[in-house]
């Protein structure tokens, strides 16, 4: 962690000139967009083809909604070296939170070398800036969690190769190739640590890492419905289907909403006391935020009462048929207290997510 006075010092705000975010069109990255262009951040946002309509139009409709920042759109792609070089020019921070995720279809193989290979293109670009104080990373949750007994609270400090023992082989270096979700924990790990060693070596800028769990939210377009993700899943569930992400639909839903996500990364820019090395866990805000899949559907249920059948687990009556894991279990306990995070109330969330999947009309089967 740096000292005190170089955390005030590399604090940015929108005096301090542009800022990038990259994966501008994505679902987090949207967010991200309009939040900074919301504070008055000249926001250079980062998209793979500017001339997808269905990618972009959102992020065009924002120039004309008035905001006090102002948005840029620029072209780059996360394979290609030095693609980013003229869209960082003379940015204080950098948002990475562009990814090949997996939902294209990528191999294990291709999510984990391709995260080092993404994120090293942009931490190069963004060394180029002349002007860089932040580079605020998205990592995952992924990178934090591990097996623990169930109840066990996760935070900051844990990481995902931690009680290795517990593991039994099963994440062991050669499953990277074999398994996606150990090949996308291990490459946000390290590619954590690899960004900051490298702030930490270069002194002139300060890296941090937000580390989201099962984002929900409202979405800005069609292409926010990715399949896999978890906003996805709640669509499934309101067209009264279960969903294939998890065994069974059977999980414990840990969630947050998009737009906390995203504004958790403008106020780690902002935040005097965040510093090289820091990082914050983007899931519940409390215990409500919480919730197994039965609980989920009967919330959905209850928000949603013109929806005849919200799907999600096999019930017996209210019970569920099957118990499920207790885990995992963590909070964005020290985003609210060091960023200042105040998150939205988990029915505002969901009550949003499926507004949203309405007003784009995509519940129909
Ligand atoms: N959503 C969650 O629950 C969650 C949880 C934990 C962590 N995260 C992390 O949050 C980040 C954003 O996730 P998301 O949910 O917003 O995903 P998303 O909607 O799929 O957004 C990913 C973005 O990355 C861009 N991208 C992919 N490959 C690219 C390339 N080669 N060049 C340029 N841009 C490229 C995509 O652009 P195209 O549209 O052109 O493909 C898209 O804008 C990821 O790093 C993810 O690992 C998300």
């Amino acid at each position: 962690m740096s000292s005190n006075s170089d955390k005030t010092t590399k604090a940015i705000s929108p005096g301090n000139g542009p800022v990038a975010v990259t994966g501008a069109s994505g679902y987090i990255g949207s967010w991200i967009v309009q939040d900074m262009l919301e504070q008055g951040y000249q926001v250079r946002a980062c998209v793979r083809n500017a001339l997808i309509p269905e990618k972009v139009d959102h992020l065009l409709a924002m120039k004309q909604a008035g905001y006090r920042g102002v948005l840029e759109l620029h072209e780059a792609d996360l394979q290609v070296a030095g693609s980013y070089d003229n869209a960082f020019k003379d940015c204080s921070a950098v948002i990475h939170t562009g990814a090949a995720v997996g939902y294209n279809k990528e191999s294990p193989q291709e999510v984990y070398d391709g995260c080092f290979t993404e994120v090293g293109h942009v931490l190069d670009s963004a060394m180029k800036s002349g002007a860089l104080k932040r580079f605020i990373f998205t990592s995952s949750f992924a990178a934090v969690g591990h097996p623990r007994p169930k109840g066990y609270v996760f935070t900051e400090k844990d990481w995902c190769g931690d009680n290795e023992e517990a593991y039994r082989g099963a994440w062991s270096e050669d499953n990277i190739a074999m398994n996606r979700d150990i090949a996308y924990a291990k490459a946000k790990a390290r590619t954590e640590k690899m960004i900051y060693a490298a702030a930490a070596n270069a002194g002139s800028f300060e890296a941090m890492a937000i580390l989201p769990l099962h984002v929900v939210g409202p979405l800005m377009c069609a292409n926010h419905d990715q399949g896999w993700s978890w906003q996805n899943c709640i669509k499934f569930m309101l067209r009264g289907k279960s969903y294939v992400k998890s065994k069974g639909g059977r999980m414990l839903w840990n969630m947050v909403d998009v737009r906390d996500t995203a504004r958790a990364h403008r106020l780690c820019a902002e935040s005097t006391l965040a510093g090289n090395g820091s990082r914050y866990i983007l899931s519940a805000m409390d215990r409500s935020g919480e919730m197994f899949t039965y609980q989920l559907q009967a919330a959905l249920a209850g928000l949603f009462p013109g929806i005849a059948t919200v799907g999600g687990e096999e019930m017996s009556g209210d019970q569920p048929v099957q118990l499920t894991h207790d885990g995992p279990r963590a909070y964005a306990l020290l985003a609210k207290q060091e960023l200042g995070l105040d998150g939205y109330a988990i029915e505002d969330t969901l009550r949003a997510t499926g507004d949203s999947y309405l007003q784009l009309n995509l519940l129909h089967t």
